[in-house]
């Protein structure tokens, strides 16, 4: 429904004309939780796209430092519920200083759409689950559309690469699906093998780095197990001090078409763990022969972009998270402590 006959992005929901979106030179990305790793994937896109910079910043950090915001700074408000109070005030904030806010958001007519000056509705259907899941991937494909449609309007990407980099978004349902469809019995299998663990490091780098924050978020949530998440090349200086015989460390890969010295990094990062003892988990792109041949367990992801691989990469990660705790006979949509929205700072 983005698109309209001619192959163009038309986001009919945004009420900043042309000429405001066009002057932008500067987007910062709000949000809480799950959102806010949406907001860190998105950075790499839409700064690969658009070439303006894109900051990422946790609504309820966001105000307190006295970010500089201008009327050519859009702030982009992301948030499932749209009833977060963190994002909320920060919506509010950036507002004041006389800044643009562009709302991403799953619930209609929600208090940060409500007040944003233009809003993108993500149209993922209610999400009943505390643990957000669906609406992470709606998030980032809203992401991407915008990141887009700024490109076709400041011309910084051919529109043929812009109509191909669309095709590859329409061609993700059925990757995922693929996912769904073959992946489940390794992930139980893994987290029968690994319910009793006591910790989990989950390491990614570029968009990888964000799917390892999102898919260890969903194993503390729901699993309550120990877990972090790290950018990959931190491993080194720190991280690497916790890996001892046994521990689980699960490792995004990148496909080595991409970038390929990211791809060999991510392998010899794998090589270090496991000199270890660590038990690995990969996800990684089908047939890669360097994961075979040292993962415990791998997670296959289909041939797709690299930009596009974060909206398959989690899904394995929130099954495995829900299979690791149903092994442990807890609700996975009910998880203890925590709320689906948080309407209080
Ligand atoms: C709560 C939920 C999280 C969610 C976060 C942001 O903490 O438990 O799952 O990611 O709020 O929610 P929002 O509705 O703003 O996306």
């Amino acid at each position: 429904g983005r698109l309209d006959d001619t192959g163009s992005i038309n986001l009919d929901e945004v009420r900043i004309d042309e000429h405001d979106f066009t002057m932008i030179d500067k987007i910062i990305v709000i949000g809480c939780g799950t959102a806010s790793y949406a907001g860190l994937v998105a950075q790499y896109a839409i700064e690969h796209w658009v070439r303006i910079p894109v900051e990422v910043e946790l609504a309820h950090e966001f105000r307190y430092r006295d970010p500089i915001l201008t009327p050519r700074t859009l702030v982009v408000a992301i948030s499932q519920s749209g009833e977060t109070m963190d994002t909320l005030m920060a919506l509010r904030h950036a507002r004041e200083q006389g800044s643009k806010v562009l709302a991403i958001c799953n619930t209609q007519g929600a208090s940060i759409p409500r007040e944003a000056d233009a809003v993108l509705y993500t149209h993922a259907g209610p999400e009943v689950a505390v643990a957000s899941t669906k609406a992470f991937v709606a998030q980032i494909t809203a992401t991407y559309v915008l990141g887009l449609y700024l490109a076709q309007l400041k011309g910084t990407v051919f529109r043929d690469e812009i109509r191909q980099t669309l095709d590859s978004l329409k061609a993700m349902p059925a990757k995922i699906q693929w996912v769904l469809d073959t992946q489940p019995d390794r992930v139980q299998r893994a987290a029968e093998q690994l319910q009793d663990a006591q910790s989990f490091l989950f390491l990614g780098r570029h968009v990888g780095y964000p799917v390892a924050l999102e898919g260890a978020l969903k194993l503390k949530e729901i699993a309550y197990t120990f877990t972090e998440g790290f950018a990959a090349g931190e491993l080194k200086h720190g991280p690497i001090a916790l890996v001892d015989e046994g521990e689980p460390v699960v490792f995004i890969v990148p496909p080595a078409r991409g970038r390929n010295t990211l791809h060999a990094k991510a392998i010899s990062g794998i090589e270090e763990v496991k000199a270890r003892g660590a038990y690995i988990i990969a996800v990684a792109e089908e047939n890669d022969k360097d994961v075979e041949r040292y993962a415990d367990m791998i997670f296959w992801r289909p041939e797709c972009p690299t930009l596009m691989s974060p909206l398959v990469d989690i899904v394995p990660l929130q099954l495995f998270a829900m299979d690791m705790a149903r092994q442990k006979g807890y609700d996975v949509d009910k998880p203890r402590n925590l709320a689906k929205s948080v309407t209080v700072e």
